[in-house]
């Protein structure tokens, strides 16, 4: 046989390979297409309309538009603009693969809920990730998340009654560095370093003291190697590896960042088991909670400590801040809006909110879901299909019958673009209005914190911690004025923060 193969000229050779390939089609098209076939027709599936590549066989054409969308930081308003063009649903290709891409509540409550024994995580995210922040509970799939989310979810639990006087006093320095002088300031930068001091503290007991007069050289640095690498990685997930491929300096950078948690999980460990070992009796700090603490109890392993511990802070510092600077960035720009949640604050006395007078801040609440739904943190997502399935709508002439998904097949969504869309709030959809949250009562239709087994784990902690810190800003400056004329730009890493920052003027 092979030295028949040996002798047979380099055509025929060719022609045997071809042969061989179309044979295994056919095989394929008869045996798995088959079943493949009958699943499809005994769910009623029809094709989904298709985004018309210019080259079907990679997609290289939407790909190169994407990164030229993301340039222009029109990424999600372009996205916005297909679905509008194309339908809810529609298929494409990215980097050669299967895709869906949908703004459809169904589609995206059958991924994340409903379906959810039927995908993964997307490789490119893992993969996009897994350098910076090793295995964890945003990289894991299966039984290895399950265990991530069991062992991080009591943390939570307890957590919620969120320590609203550990942010006060980071608050405080915030406070401390904005100008009374009416110069600008951009609120953002404040904003990133808040979030980055209050989970610092929150998970390793001790803050990276960003702001105010403690802030050092290398703590200034964390942050900014904390950005270079996360809008690395939020490209390189969003469009593919050619788009965000790591240098030298990523590199150097994520060295730093292990470091810097390194340190923290060491002296957890230690402190652990000087525990156990009857060394310590009383912890020093009975009423303090500190996240690491919690973690060592549960592992010993340092990556393993270090890879949660990244992944919360990650969750922790860029969501917040982002939903803060959009949120600040539209209220300096609606004065309408700001004298009614003016006299909503007022209504506090110049008191400290507590967490109970947090939640019945009414108007605040609408003005941050009307912020979480505008300028949503997580603006798109996706999951990958691990066996041969089916989205519920989206196919065919009438785009109401299920669509099959090939295993394999990756279904994207946009939060953005739901959230924009006007059959679902209405033809003013595009327009920044509190009150309507006066009477909506959205299921799927709005997603911030996603859905499902892997729904945001620190939802309650964000919104405490964002609600405190707009309270407490209001309560030390009567006015805002706002000195950006932009329209809301996208700013996207990993999280989506508004390019333009928050640039205001306050006056005490
Ligand atoms: C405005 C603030 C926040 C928003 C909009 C937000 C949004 C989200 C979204 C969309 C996901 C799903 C990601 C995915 O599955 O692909 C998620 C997951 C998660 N969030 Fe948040 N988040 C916020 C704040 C926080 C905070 C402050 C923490 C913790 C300190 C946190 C912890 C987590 C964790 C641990 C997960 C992973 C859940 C899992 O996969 O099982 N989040 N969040
Ligand atoms: C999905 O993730 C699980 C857990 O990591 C893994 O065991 C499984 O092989 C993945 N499935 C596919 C089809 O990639």
């Amino acid at each position: 046989m092979l030295s028949a193969l040996k002798d047979a000229p380099p055509g025929h050779l060719a022609l045997g390979a071809v042969a061989c390939f179309i044979l295994y089609q056919v095989y394929i098209y008869l045996t798995v297409g088959a079943s493949r076939r009958k699943f499809a027709a005994d769910h009623g599936c029809q094709p989904a309309p298709a985004y018309p590549h210019r080259e079907p066989i990679f997609g290289i054409d939407l790909a190169l538009k994407l990164a030229r969308y993301g340039k222009s930081k029109t990424f999600l308003e372009q996205a916005r603009n297909r679905f509008l063009a194309y339908g809810n649903t529609y298929s494409l290709k990215v980097m050669g693969k299967n895709a869906i891409t949908t703004c459809e509540p169904e589609n995206i409550k059958a991924t994340l809920a409903t379906k959810f024994q039927d995908f993964n995580l997307s490789n490119v995210r893992k993969a996009a990730f897994q350098p910076l922040f090793g295995k964890g509970v945003f990289t894991n799939d299966g039984p290895e998340w399950e265990h991530s989310r069991t062992m991080l979810r009591p943390n939570f639990v307890r957590s919620q009654v969120a320590d609203l006087d550990m942010i006060e006093k980071h608050v405080q320095n915030l406070i401390k560095e904005v100008p009374t002088d009416g110069s600008t300031i951009d609120l953002q930068d404040l904003f990133f370093d808040l979030t980055l001091d209050t989970a610092t503290e929150f998970l390793f007991g001790e803050s990276a003291h960003s702001l105010g007069s403690k802030s050092t050289e290398e703590n200034e640095r964390f942050s900014d190697l904390f950005t270079y690498c996360t809008t690395m990685i939020g490209d390189w997930s969003r469009i593919g590896i050619f788009f965000g491929i790591p240098d030298q300096r990523y590199h150097r950078f994520a060295a730093g960042i292990h470091k810097f948690a390194d340190r923290y999980v060491e002296k957890a460990l230690a402190h652990h088991r000087a525990q156990k070992s009857g060394m310590i009796t009383c912890e020093n700090s009975p009423n303090r909670y500190i996240f690491l603490d919690e973690l060592v109890k549960k592992t010993n392993d340092p990556i393993e400590l270090r890879s949660e511990a990244l992944n919360i802070l990650l969750a922790g510092r860029d969501t917040t801040a982002s939903l803060l600077a959009c949120l600040w960035n539209v209220l300096s720009k609606r004065p309408d809006v700001w004298s009614k949640l003016r006299a909503e604050v007022d209504s506090l006395g110049g008191k400290k909110p507590s967490f109970e007078e947090l939640k019945d801040m009414k108007y605040l609440r609408y003005c941050i879901n009307e912020a979480l739904r505008l300028y949503p943190v997580v603006p798109s997502n996706g999951r990958v299909a691990i066996r041969d399935t089916f989205l519920p709508v989206g196919g065919g002439k009438d785009r109401k019958s299920p669509i099959f998904l090939k295993k394999g097949t990756l279904v994207s969504y946009s939060v953005f673009s739901m959230h924009r869309r006007e059959d679902i709030y209405g033809p003013d959809a595009a327009e920044y209005k509190p009150e309507r949250w006066e009477k909506l009562r959205p299921g799927w239709e709005f997603l911030p914190f996603n859905g499902g087994p892997r729904i945001c784990l620190g939802q309650q902690l964000a919104l405490t911690e964002a609600s405190y810190t707009t309270v407490r800003l209001m309560q030390h400056f009567r006015d805002v004025e706002s000195r950006d004329s932009h329209p809301w730009t996208e700013l996207l890493t990993v999280t989506c923060a508004s390019n333009y920052g928050a640039k205001v003027a306050l006056k005490p």
